[in-house]
Parts: C-alpha cells; sequence; structure tokens
C-alpha cells in the first residue's frame, strides 16, 4: 500500500505568500466548479529540490478555461485563453498562473504536436517527459497538499535519476532528447540506463522536430549556468551533430563558455553562446546550421557577422593600425559579434585591439555635432556627413582634444 504523502505546510512554506493565497483561491474556486485542481510539473520537482521556481502551471480535471473565466470576473487579473489547448494564463500584479485542462495526448506521428482531449491527472502526467517532472500536488480543499506520483517520480528524485515514463517517449518528442541532457547537467543527475538506451537509439528522431522547437531547447540550454557541460555531453552522445555535423562541444568551447562569463554582468550571455558555439563552423556551415534551426533575423545576423568578421580578423595584425583605421574595420559589426572574436581568437594583438573598440573607440565621439556645423555655417548636406567623419577620425587619432580643436578643423576643411 502506498502511503499518502501531504505537502500541505510545506507549499505554504516553499510559495511566497501571495502567491499561496493565489493558489488556493484557485482551488477553491475549482472545487465550487466541481473541478479538482492540481499544482504540476517542474515546480512539484523543485519544491522537493527546496530550488525557487515560481512559475507556476496548474492542471484541472474539468475546464481550465471556464475556471480562468470566472477567477478573472471575480478578481483583478488580465485573462488570456488558448481554446485550442484548454489553457489560460491568468496575470496579476506581481506574478502569473497557467492554467490547463488536465489532458490525455495522442501522437499522430513522431515530431507532429499531439491530438489533444480531456482526461485524468493520471493520463496528464503520463503524457510528460520524465518521471521527476510528471508529479502532482492536490490543491482541492479536501485533498489538500496531497502528492500524486503514478511513476514514481520522487523515488527518481531521491536517486539522481532522470527517466522516461514508457519507450516511446522520444520517438513522440526528440527534443526530450535535448530535455533529458539539460535536467541532467543542472541537477548533477544521471540517465537511467534503460532511458539512455532510448535516447542514443532515438537520436535520428530529432530530425522530425521543427526548426523552432530546435532552436527553442537549445536556446534552453544556453540559459542554464554552464551550458558547455550540456554540450559537451550532447557531443559525446553524438545529439550535437544532429544539429549539424560539424558543432562541437569539447574543451576549447567549455574554456571559451567559462571566459564569456567572466564578462561584465551587463553582457547578454545567451547570444554570445551561440556566436561561440558556430565559431569552429565554416561560413558555408553555418548558413546550413542557420536553416536548421531558422533563428529570428537578430540572432541570424549576429552568427553570420561573426563568422565574417573572423574571416577579416588577419587584418587587425597589421603592425602600426591606426585607431580611426580599427574603427573602420570594426564600426559595422555587433559588439556581441566582435567580443564572441575577442573571446576566441588566440593571437593577442587580434585581442587587444577588438577590445581596444568595444571598451573605448566605439564610444568616441567629437564634442562638436551637427547641429553645432550647421550653426558654423556648413550646408546639411553630403560635405557636413563628411566633416563630421574627419572629426571623429581626428577625435580617434587623438589630433583634436577641444572644442577649438575642433573648430579649427571645421573651418580648414570647409574652407578646402
Ligand atoms: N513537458 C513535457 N515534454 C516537453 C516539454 C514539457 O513533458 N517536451 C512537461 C514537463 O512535465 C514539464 C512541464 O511540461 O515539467 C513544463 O515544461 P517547462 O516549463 O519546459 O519545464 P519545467 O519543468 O517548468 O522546467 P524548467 O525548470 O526547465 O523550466
Amino acid at each position: 500500500m502506498n502511503q499518502t504523502i501531504n505537502l500541505a505546510s510545506q507549499i505554504q512554506e516553499y510559495l511566497p505568500r501571495q502567491l499561496w493565497q493565489a493558489v488556493n483561491t484557485v482551488g477553491k474556486k475549482a472545487t465550487e466548479l466541481g473541478q479538482k485542481l492540481y499544482l504540476v510539473g517542474g515546480v512539484v520537482r523543485d519544491l522537493f529540490l527546496g530550488r525557487p521556481n515560481f512559475d507556476l502551471d496548474l492542471a484541472v480535471e474539468g475546464d481550465a478555461v471556464q475556471l480562468a473565466r470566472e477567477l478573472a470576473r471575480v478578481s483583478q487579473t488580465k485573462l488570456t485563453i488558448h481554446p485550442h489547448f484548454s489553457t489560460a494564463r491568468l496575470d496579476y500584479k506581481d506574478f502569473s498562473l497557467d492554467i490547463t485542462t488536465a489532458r490525455r495526448e495522442v501522437y499522430p506521428r513522431p515530431g507532429a504536436l499531439p491530438v489533444i482531449e480531456p482526461g485524468t491527472i493520471i493520463d496528464d502526467l503520463f503524457r510528460r517527459d520524465f518521471s521527476i517532472n510528471a508529479m502532482a500536488i492536490c490543491l482541492t480543499p479536501e485533498y489538500y497538499g496531497e502528492l500524486c506520483d503514478p511513476y514514481k517520480g520522487k523515488d527518481d528524485l531521491e536517486r539522481g535519476l532522470i527517466r522516461v515514463l514508457h519507450d516511446q517517449s522520444f520517438k513522440e518528442d526528440a527534443t526530450r532528447i535535448l530535455r533529458a541532457l539539460r535536467y541532467e547537467q543542472r541537477l548533477g543527475f544521471s540517465l537511467e540506463p534503460r532511458t539512455l538506451q532510448l535516447l542514443q537509439h532515438d537520436i535520428p528522431m530529432l530530425d522530425t522536430v521543427s526548426s523552432e522547437r530546435i532552436r527553442y531547447d537549445l536556446e534552453m540550454i544556453l540559459k542554464e549556468e554552464a551550458p558547455e557541460k550540456i554540450l559537451n555531453q550532447a557531443y559525446q552522445l553524438g545529439v550535437l551533430q544532429k544539429l549539424h555535423p560539424s558543432l562541437k562541444g569539447n574543451g576549447w568551447l567549455a574554456q571559451k563558455f567559462e571566459q564569456a562569463r567572466q564578462l561584465s554582468k551587463k553582457v547578454p550571455l545567451p547570444p554570445l553562446y551561440f556566436s561561440l558555439l558556430v565559431y569552429s563552423l565554416t561560413e558555408t556551415e553555418n548558413e546550413q546550421f542557420l536553416l536548421r534551426i531558422n533563428p529570428p533575423k537578430k540572432l541570424t545576423q549576429l552568427l553570420r557577422d561573426t563568422l565574417h568578421l573572423k574571416r577579416h580578423l588577419p587584418e587587425l595584425t597589421k603592425p602600426a593600425l591606426k585607431p580611426s583605421r580599427i574603427y573602420h574595420l570594426l564600426y559595422e559589426y555587433s559588439p556581441t559579434a566582435i567580443q564572441a572574436n575577442a573571446i576566441a581568437s588566440d593571437t593577442s594583438k587580434i585581442r587587444q585591439r577588438l577590445e581596444l573598440f568595444l571598451y573605448k573607440l566605439r564610444y568616441v565621439k567629437p564634442l562638436l555635432d551637427g547641429t553645432d556645423l550647421v550653426r558654423m555655417g556648413i550646408p546639411p548636406g553630403p560635405q557636413l556627413g563628411e566633416i563630421l567623419k574627419a572629426l571623429r577620425q581626428a577625435k580617434l587619432n587623438g589630433k583634436v582634444r577641444t572644442r577649438t580643436d575642433e573648430e579649427k578643423l571645421v573651418h580648414n576643411c570647409s574652407s578646402r
């Protein structure tokens, strides 16, 4: 006989007070409507692990949309409904709650989105990726705090195991391959032997996954604390090569990711990691990889920029390069592409010059601007643009310092 585990007091300790009150209110409202409410997924896992996670997912045996509508009617919340998936999101002042109708999923073919029909909480947990993510806690007052753990997720948490619920799991959704590696490294867990076997067998199924979903999971990996560990494991298992055969999750990458983390907290890491990940690809290989992950314009541009600059780095090794020349070579590249090259390049001269641009030259601006020049009698037009350029060059090369120096230069240029 399984003993019932009650987590009522742990929930109260774990959740911030407002959030705790909100979920209890939802639980009561669900009961009034004759529905049973559960806290599900990652938050249950993280509650056991004592890791903060306030991204709450609620599942209701009933109708999530009806429940959310009722709640929005009686409280000051913004309601967003996705009728196709029977899900709703309630945005409170400081947090939000996602409510879904507990459901059964049928996959029409590998990689496709599942066909959904309402089901019990047990059905709902069975459609999930790993046992540690397939637990629920009841929030209905009568059973408040009771753990629902039909697939022994709590045991796996204690043993440090990532385990799929059935043999078809990776076939049905191959993004779980990437998710498995992400949880394994994040939590310092191991893949349960049968799960590892299935994962390795189903690596080719990654081809059935759309570029958007692959990119999303890659981005999730790059948001982790030490993505290089996940990429290394993905490389060892041959998963990374499935995204592009030339990608490598090796010691070089680990070292460069570590260097990226040493930079100022202001530098957003995921785009920089992306640039470092493609650094060893040729520009042609990068284009193939871009087709596979189909990123938005900004990321596409960054990855192209990174490799384009890599090709032009030798110009930065020339002796006695004036600051204005360095500026000219680099100003059209995004700072992240330059930063990636500075980290990746093994030539100290190149690194120095890239950093000179990043930390100093790109901020250099003459004291006079276009309006000043017009006031000095220069008519708006191409000549004014040329004079501004000459001012910047002179400033970069230390030829002008004061406003008077700049005014003199303007007079010289305009009288030529
Ligand atoms: N899930 C799944 N298969 C997927 C994606 C998600 O079964 N391919 C389920 C898991 O039960 C997961 C839940 O949906 O717990 C929510 O997904 P997500 O928000 O991606 O994960 P979290 O568990 O919240 O984990 P994380 O801490 O990584 O956000």
